[in-house]
């Protein structure tokens, strides 16, 4: 099936990428990740080019001639109350040296930048649209009332703004912002508006982890973009149906990045921003590096990792030990799956003092009830291009595909349904909660996944089971991450009461 190798067309190599959520040690056999589907039944179509049902194209090295750009933190408005502005705009930044390219970004040209708000906080965000075409900023992995979650019903239209106001009430966490508007989101994210999110709490901060932002705490936004021959960003000749990517990666939108990092531990906040991407990160010497967290939160202890896959709008929170790579430290690299490089790493001063990691980190559990509990919502997720569906339907705005009481935790129940020609892999997310992973196809999910998850991987044929409660009540989007699939209304919604 697609998810092995696809057909190397012309200038595309060849790229496996392997499907399946990482394992805390070993890597699963391949065709236990793949399942056994037959490869031959691979039709004309795909071999004439719809090699983006699977992620074959080829990512470029980085070359490591840029300095990584880290998000700027954004500061509050001046006066009492917490406000923070973020405009959605234009503008044309200098991607390639001694080009300009088009692009979209939050109070910038491209991208946007780091919000970080504390728990407990009541919070005033004013958003403002300087585009010339209707938005909506969606804050990913916040739970927050429905009417002001930024979904596809509540466009800004050019030239408006809107003022919306909540309590952080959820932990530490890394989230993301980005627009939501009905068959568009793609489009705009893929020209640069996406944004961070950070959640501190005390209890975090007084785990004695890597926290200096930008100096040891470093976020990184994977995206993957096909510029044309004007190193423009070309949404409309770049577009695929089945989930854009390109061959010219970015990380916090800078071309060919290079990371200096400090001799010691370092914490890295990846966020698969791709449009429909998946990542499977690792170092390329092989060392093992420790997962702290999840999409919303610390995970329990530390886990060691050889590997992590992130598909779409997934994040993980990583700590790279750089002091004990003394030998191998000159050409120490994050890359891909395949061994594109994805971030290659300079090391400074090797005589700062390491810090601990802590042992114990969160109180995430899985209670007995939780895992006693009757699957009472099922959804299916199927086909590929123009054709997804959940449940056999496509989103209509006018319908609610399902209802749930505020407060009360239910499962749910994820199947992703194979097609003629095996399937792929849909990042399946929900709006406005964090939930828990019960099991995949019956079994205990991974220990990386035993804690706050707001979107999760599923493969052909897997069965994810998850606890979901929402805090707030209001009309909340489900669906899938690749984004085309979501234009294509991959999508359904829910309504909490
Ligand atoms: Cu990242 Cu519907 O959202
Ligand atoms: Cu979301
Ligand atoms: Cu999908």
């Amino acid at each position: 099936m697609r998810q092995i190798i696809m057909i190397a067309v012309s200038a595309f190599s060849i790229a496996v990428i392997s499907g399946c959520s990482a394992k805390p040690e070993a890597h699963e056999s391949r065709e236990h990740q793949m399942g056994n589907e037959n490869h031959s039944t691979m039709n004309a179509t795909m071999m004439e080019g719809h090699m983006s049902h699977d992620n074959v194209v080829h990512l470029n090295d980085s070359t490591g001639e840029h300095d990584l750009k880290i998000p700027p933190l954004l500061q509050r408005d001046p006066g009492e109350e917490i406000v923070y502005t973020v405009r959605a705009q234009k503008g044309e930044t200098e991607l390639f040296d001694g080009i300009q390219t088009k692009t979209y970004g939050y109070n910038g040209t491209f991208l946007g930048p780091m919000i970080s708000v504390e728990k407990g906080e009541i919070i005033k965000i004013k958003t403002i649209n300087e585009l010339d075409e209707p938005t909506t900023f969606h804050w990913h992995g916040l739970k927050v009332a429905g009417d002001i979650d930024g979904g596809p019903h509540d466009p800004i239209q050019p030239d408006e703004e809107r003022v919306i106001e909540f309590q952080v009430a959820q932990d530490a966490a890394t989230l993301w912002f980005h627009p939501h508007p009905e068959g568009n989101t793609a489009a705009q994210v893929y020209n640069g508006l996406a944004g961070l999110l950070y959640i501190q709490d005390e209890k975090s901060e007084q785990l004695g982890l890597p926290s200096q932002y930008g100096e040891n705490d470093f976020p990184l936004l994977f995206q993957d973009r096909l510029f044309d021959d004007q190193k423009q960003l070309n949404y409309e000749a770049a577009q695929n149906s089945d989930g854009t990517i390109g061959d010219t990666l970015l990380v916090n939108g800078t071309l060919n990045p290079k990371l200096t990092v400090p001799g010691e531990h370092v914490r890295f906040r990846l966020l698969n921003g791709s449009n429909a991407r998946n990542f499977t990160f690792k170092l390329n010497t092989g060392e093992p590096f420790v997962q702290i967290a999840t999409d919303g939160g610390l995970l329990n202890k530390p886990i060691q990792m050889s590997e992590i896959t992130l598909t779409p709008s997934e994040r993980a929170e990583i700590v790279i030990d750089f002091s004990s790579q003394n030998n191998k430290m000159d050409d120490l690299a994050l890359v891909n799956e395949d061994g594109s490089i994805l971030l290659p790493f300079d090391v400074a001063d090797q005589h700062v003092e390491k810090s601990t990691l802590p042992d114990e980190m969160n109180d995430f559990a899985l209670t007995e009830e939780e895992k006693s509990l009757p699957v009472s919502k099922k959804v299916e997720l199927f086909g590929m291009m123009e054709h997804v569906t959940i449940n056999g339907k496509k989103f209509d705005p006018n319908r609610i595909d399902f209802t749930q009481k505020q407060g009360v935790t239910e499962v749910w129940e994820i199947y992703n349904k194979p097609d003629m020609m095996g399937g792929m892999i849909h990042p399946f997310h929900i709006h406005g909660t964090q939930f828990k992973v019960i099991s995949r196809n019956g079994k205990e999910p991974p220990e990386n996944e035993r804690g706050w998850k707001d979107s999760i991987s599923v493969k052909p044929d897997e069965r994810v089971k998850i606890a979901v409660q929402f805090k707030d009540k209001g009309i909340y989007m489900f669906h899938c991450h690749i984004l085309e699939h979501e234009d294509n209304g991959m999508m359904g919604q829910i309504k909490v009461e």
